[in-house]
């Protein structure tokens, strides 16, 4: 048993997340969470709505309520959105706590003291007419690199460069739109990251759990010569720069940048799930207090790579505290809509509040695992989700269970029958399971998504081959007995898919489990913990005959209906498919 402690990057709470957000970081969070439960880890999994900086002052202003009342609303609007998911969060916290503006502070404060924050002065867009200085996305103007006239200060949505406002040709308010703009010198704090890089890249080439595309990002980064950052803004809504209470002078109007203060919120969110649950915070995150035999592993999308495998961890190596550092880290490509982005504006994509009035929770879970954006990005069309959900939920494992639980119901009184002898179609099914279980727990502990999600497919495949070979109903006519092993190593690989099925579809798990009268202490995974010598065919062997025999089973209430052609038509007219 290992402790693990998992953050997906926190979102951002300016709206609801569409369906690529979730593919991204929480739902892969997720899934790996519940597999490492099953497998009989203590796992603590948080989230947080990300609540600081200009998008969300922007969205307030949009919408015409404070950016408090605002942050209010939607932190439960994606709180629910999430539980409708059905993510497994142990906490899903917020960055805009007093816990996180003390830890921010405090955090700033060590900095500080270990000589790595400097006051600099730099050069900011300053708008007469709204008198006030226009941080990040408040200005907007020409991209120097590519020309699109609509490009933030902080990035370029149209080339994806990082920006600087003070870079942007033409710039204009972003609040008000004027163009009355000039730039003036501004005092800032800067976290001087370069004083860290060799720090960083030692811990960084020693890092083991990290994927290719984490580790490029964060030495092209390196290889370019980690820039300091400044990580204050003129902003009113964020955390205030001040130590120990006391502001510090000339930055009354300014707060921490939301960069700054977004990560250090992983632990304050443990930190509020620890005051309210009666746990202990301190031994997930302080390597002196028992966190240095915690796995940490982060989930996140690619543009949060440089955050978390340098800044974040400058933060935390900076301090001189013993913090606990990301031991694996996960990141991931895009999710695509028919072969564009998922944008708000042009109504291109579907967001996770109007998702679930399209289908169940699981068909998405099941499409965005089984299609996730690992080693590039992964288009989503509509057209590939129902050819998806009806062939591998619906066929393959809804048909299966349907199969040998009605057939049990009909021949069988609806109990797991004794009787039969072992013979071939068994053997053979015990075969393939022998390779395929271990296979199918070294892909989660990899945190191979499309893998797992092939992997448990070809499982619930597998028994529908066996059903083939065992044809129970052929034998019923002349050897009940010879029909009756069939059905009960069928209905013993049904409890084994349904609990297999846990970690991506827990809904349709659920049924077949109750359906299956399995109770709730039988459906983890202790077959796969610590197992990894384990005589597979012995451990296949004794869970295909561990139902005890005369347990009433009952069919389940359909498990997955198919989307028909006509579903497909109305939702592309309505979320813009293909063109
Ligand atoms: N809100 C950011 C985004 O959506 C992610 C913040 S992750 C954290 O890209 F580490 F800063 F919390
Ligand atoms: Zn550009």
């Amino acid at each position: 048993m290992t402790r693990i402690l998992i953050t997906s990057a926190l979102p951002y709470i300016n709206g609801v997340k569409h369906l690529g957000n979730l593919a991204g970081s929480m739902l892969p969070g997720d899934v790996y969470a519940r597999a490492m439960r099953l497998l009989g880890h203590e796992v603590l999994y948080i989230c947080a709505t990300d609540e600081h900086g200009t998008p969300a002052e922007l969205a307030a202003q949009k919408a015409g309520v404070s950016v408090s009342e605002y942050c209010d609303q939607m932190h439960e609007a994606q709180k629910q959105a999430g539980a409708d998911f059905k993510l497994s969060f142990d906490y899903f916290g917020r960055s805009s706590t007093q816990s996180n503006h003390e830890l921010t502070q405090h955090l700033a404060h060590r900095l500080e003291q270990e000589g790595l924050i400097e006051e600099r002065v730099s050069q900011q867009v300053y708008s007469i007419d709204d008198d006030r200085f226009l941080p990040d996305r408040y200005v907007e103007g020409t991209c120097p690199t590519c020309e699109y006239e609509k490009a933030r200060g902080d990035q370029c949505d149209n080339c994806g460069r990082l920006l600087d406002p003070i870079d942007l040709i033409d710039p204009y308010s972003a609040v008000s739109g004027s163009r009355n703009v000039e730039v003036r010198d501004t005092n800032h704090l800067y976290l001087k990251q370069s004083l860290m890089a060799d720090r960083l890249r030692s811990w960084i080439d020693a890092a083991e759990g990290w994927p290719n595309l984490a580790k490029s990002i964060a030495y092209k980064w390196l290889d370019e010569g980690l820039r300091d950052r400044s990580i204050t803004r003129d902003l009113s809504w964020g955390i205030p720069v001040a130590y120990q209470g006391k502001v510090r002078e000339g930055f009354e109007n300014k707060v921490f940048y939301v960069w700054f203060d977004a990560p250090i919120a992983y632990m304050a969110a443990t930190k509020d799930w620890a005051a309210e649950t009666g746990n202990d915070w301190a031994c997930w995150w302080r390597t002196d207090q028992g966190a240095d035999d915690v796995s940490y592993v982060e989930f996140m999308g690619k543009d949060n790579v440089a955050f978390h495998t340098l800044s974040f961890p400058t933060t935390l190596i900076g301090s001189g505290e013993p913090w606990k550092l990301v031991d694996k880290l996960k990141a991931f490509n895009w999710v695509t809509w028919y072969g564009g982005k998922f944008s708000t504006s042009q109504n291109r994509g579907v967001f996770m509040d109007q998702a679930l009035a399209l289908a169940p929770s699981d068909y998405w879970r099941w499409h965005l695992i089984a299609n996730a954006p690992e080693g590039s990005d992964a288009g989503f069309t509509f057209e590939d989700f129902q050819a998806r959900i009806n062939s591998d939920l619906a066929n393959v494992l809804g048909n299966f269970i349907n199969r040998i639980t009605k057939y049990a119901g009909a021949k069988f009184e609806g109990k797991v029958p004794s009787g039969g002898e072992w013979g071939a179609p068994e053997d053979w099914i015990v075969a393939e399971l022998s390779e395929r279980l271990p296979k199918l727990i070294a892909y989660y502990e990899a945190m191979e998504f499309r893998k797992a999600a092939a992997e448990t497919r070809a499982i619930w495949a597998a028994g529908n081959e066996y059903l083939t070979q065992a044809a129970p109903w052929t034998h019923y006519k002349t050897d009940v007995d010879a029909a009756a092993i069939g059905v009960r190593v069928g209905l013993n690989l049904a409890a084994l898919f349904g609990i297999l099925a846990q970690p991506i579809v827990p809904d349709a798990a659920e049924k077949i489990l109750a359906a299956l009268n399995i109770p709730q202490n039988n459906r983890t995974w202790g077959f796969g913990a610590e197992n990894s010598d384990a005589d597979w065919k012995v451990v296949v062997t004794a869970i295909l005959d561990a139902l005890p025999h005369g347990l009433a089973v009952v069919a389940p209430d359909v498990l997955f209906a198919k989307i028909e052609d006509a579903d497909v038509e109305q939702w592309s007219a309505r979320f813009g498919g293909a063109p």
